[in-house]
């Protein structure tokens, strides 16, 4: 079949081969006609309007060791920090009060954040009459049921790359087996699923980042976030390569043409690769953006890869920065929480 025929069953169907999500994948001459079929899926399904959620980065220490990431506990040239419960709630609060319907809370693995202390967190923010997404990492599965019964709606976990030997080598330490075990007790336990993958690890190919994508429609995940692997100068991984953001734009609009009415966010890491990236990221399938709320201080110890953005602005600004550029391209702000609606079934 001709790539262009092939857009459109994706289009159309929603639904492709491994092979044929490869080959698209690996062909720049069709990207305008990947792009442009990405948007009108995301306008049909999803409709106009963008999510905004505030991401509150509550804690920069993790017992993990992922060669990719900053945060990883080999990393010693990173000052720790852990807010405390009222801290967190108390960005919650602001983050409420500047228009935003969601809060993300994301951290390092980290054991510190007892059952008793996220029950003070959660139940906190969910008396602001918000969503609340989790992205806390791998726990067990009493202590994700203990977070769902106390208000918790969403969780991300990633599952960074569905080929086993990557995810081995990449996460030392970590078990593949377990990472599926944590995303199946998160569908079991009711949570809305959001999970995704790096894009450019050294050693992916466009076949791996297909069962990637092939994985996600498998799962029946409610949001995807996917971004370009950035090689951070503080890990093993500072001399590689890392991926481009036409890889990352390309997977975007694919996933959103396999998964039509699912959430999609234009992530941070796109944006640290062009100037521009959410708003092309918008216009080429995603629906969701999601600006960090808490303080400059917190913001640059929080550092993943090099380049983050908006690490001089504060959440005020971001929010009016990011609401006119989305205007701009003519799409609206959400005055809801945003749930996944399940218009494709
Ligand atoms: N610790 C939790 C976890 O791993 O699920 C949540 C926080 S973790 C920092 C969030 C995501 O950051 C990871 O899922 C990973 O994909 C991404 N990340 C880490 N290092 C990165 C890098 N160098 N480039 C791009 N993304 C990165
Ligand atoms: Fe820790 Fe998550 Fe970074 Fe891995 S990706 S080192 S688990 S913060
Ligand atoms: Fe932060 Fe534009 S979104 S400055």
């Amino acid at each position: 079949m001709n790539m262009i025929d092939l857009i459109k069953k994706a289009e159309i169907s929603h639904s492709l081969e491994k092979a044929e999500i490869a080959e698209i994948l690996n062909n720049g001459e069709i990207n305008t006609e990947l792009f442009a079929a990405a948007d009108r899926v995301r306008a049909k399904y999803v409709g106009n309007e963008v999510h905004l959620r505030g991401l509150i980065e509550f804690s920069n220490t993790c017992k993990q060791n992922c060669c990719y990431c900053g945060l990883r506990r080999e990393n010693l040239n990173v000052e720790r920090y852990r807010m405390e419960p009222e801290t967190v709630i108390e960005f919650a609060e602001k983050a409420q009060k500047i228009g935003y319907k969601t809060v993300v809370l994301q951290s390092g693995e980290d054991n510190y954040y007892s059952l008793d202390k996220m029950e003070r967190i959660i139940k906190g923010i969910k008396k602001l009459g918000v969503a609340m997404t989790l992205s806390v990492g791998e726990k067990t599965t009493e202590e994700y049921k203990a977070y769902r019964d106390w208000g918790a709606d969403r969780f991300l976990l990633r599952i960074e790359t569905t080929n086993k030997a990557l995810y081995h080598k990449y996460d030392p330490g970590m078990d593949f087996d377990n990472r599926m075990r944590c995303l199946n007790d998160l569908k079991t336990l009711g949570y809305e699923v959001g999970t995704g993958c790096l894009i450019g690890l050294p050693g992916q190919t466009a076949e791996d980042l297909a069962n990637d994508i092939l994985f996600f429609k498998t799962l029946d995940a409610d949001m995807i976030g996917v971004g370009p692997f950035i090689p951070n100068p503080d890990t093993p991984m500072s001399g590689d390569k890392g991926g481009t953001f036409e890889q990352a734009l390309k997977m975007v609009a694919v996933i959103r043409l396999l998964l039509p009415d699912i959430n999609i966010p234009a992530t941070t890491a796109m944006e640290a690769l062009n100037p521009d990236g959410r708003i092309i990221a918008l216009q080429s399938g995603a629906n969701v953006v999601m600006p960090n709320v808490t303080d400059v201080d917190h913001k640059k110890l929080y550092l993943l890869y090099p380049g983050k953005i908006c690490l001089g602005e504060s959440p005020e600004q971001c929010i009016g920065c990011i609401g006119r550029k989305i205007r701009n391209i003519g799409r609206e702000i959400s005055a809801e929480p945003g749930f996944r609606k399940r218009t494709a079934d």
